[in-house]
């Protein structure tokens, strides 16, 4: 077992910005995915999603705590309270820090999901998570909500209507597009903590993301921490991609 890894090597970029920055090790396998975030210089926070956690299990996310980094564990919780609590118990316990819940669960199971993480954590001397709510997911359209579930209201006032339902239940912040940002961080000050993929360094192929932002714009708009996978994932040099990230944000 290795003990907390290396610092950054590489010295272009500051520890703090390192810290704002969470890999997504989509499309993974399990040893392709350990050996990747053994090699990026500097890395320290990894995101584990679906694909990744129904392949490997809950073992990847303690190989990656043994490799010094920490885990935002995506698994989009959504369902009954009793259940969201489990999961959310279960994955503090894992040592995830982040870790996502549908804001559509509704205040009763948030609050469950809130109570139970900060238990699962502190009976296993785990750092307390900071669970994150998705609020619209960035593949849906408006006309779509409408057409197949019958929801009439428009993005712009769902997203904050459920980051609102979201914080009075204690949840520590929401995943969002890197355009909803200013809006919620107006409506959220720290340390409501905002989350954002789409992000796409200058150069990068935008790809599937239909809404992108600059590293630096998007922390200037008030994120948190964001979220960038195939720019650094699927770069000739990942660690020289991470780097250059990092260096974006300044901080
Ligand atoms: O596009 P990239 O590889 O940087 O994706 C990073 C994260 O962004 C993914 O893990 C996924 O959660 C999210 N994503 C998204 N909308 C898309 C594609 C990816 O929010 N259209």
């Amino acid at each position: 077992m290795r003990a907390l890894r290396r610092w950054c090597v590489a010295t272009s970029f500051s520890a703090e910005s390192a810290e704002r920055i969470i890999v997504a090790l989509d499309g993974m396998a399990p040893d392709q995915a350990l050996a990747f975030s053994a090699q990026v210089e500097g890395l320290r926070w990894v995101k584990v999603g679906l694909e990744l956690f129904v392949q490997a299990g809950p073992d990847v996310v303690a190989q990656l705590r043994e490799q010094g980094l920490r885990v935002f564990l995506d698994l989009k919780f959504h369902d009954i309270p009793a259940t969201m609590a489990g999961a959310c118990r279960r994955a503090a316990a894992l040592g995830a820090e982040l870790i996502t819940v549908h804001a559509c669960a509704g205040s009763e199971a948030l609050q469950a999901a809130q109570t139970a993480a900060v238990e699962g954590a502190q009976s296993t001397g785990q750092r307390v998570p900071t669970l994150l709510a998705v609020t619209v997911l960035t593949s849906w359209e408006e006309q779509r909500l409408q057409r197949e579930l019958a929801i009439s209201q428009g993005i712009a006032e769902r997203v904050p209507g459920l980051a609102q339902l979201s914080a009075s239940a204690g949840i520590g912040g929401c995943v969002c597009s890197p355009l909803e940002v200013t809006a919620l961080r107006a409506q959220h000050p720290e340390p409501f903590a905002l989350v954002t993929p789409g992000i796409r360094p200058k150069g990068a192929a935008v790809g599937d993301q239909a809404r992108v932002m600059g590293p630096a714009e998007a922390m200037a708009a008030g994120a948190s921490k964001l979220v960038i996978g195939r720019p650094i994932t699927q770069a000739e040099n990942s660690s020289g991609a991470f780097a250059t990230c990092c260096a974006a944000l300044m901080v």
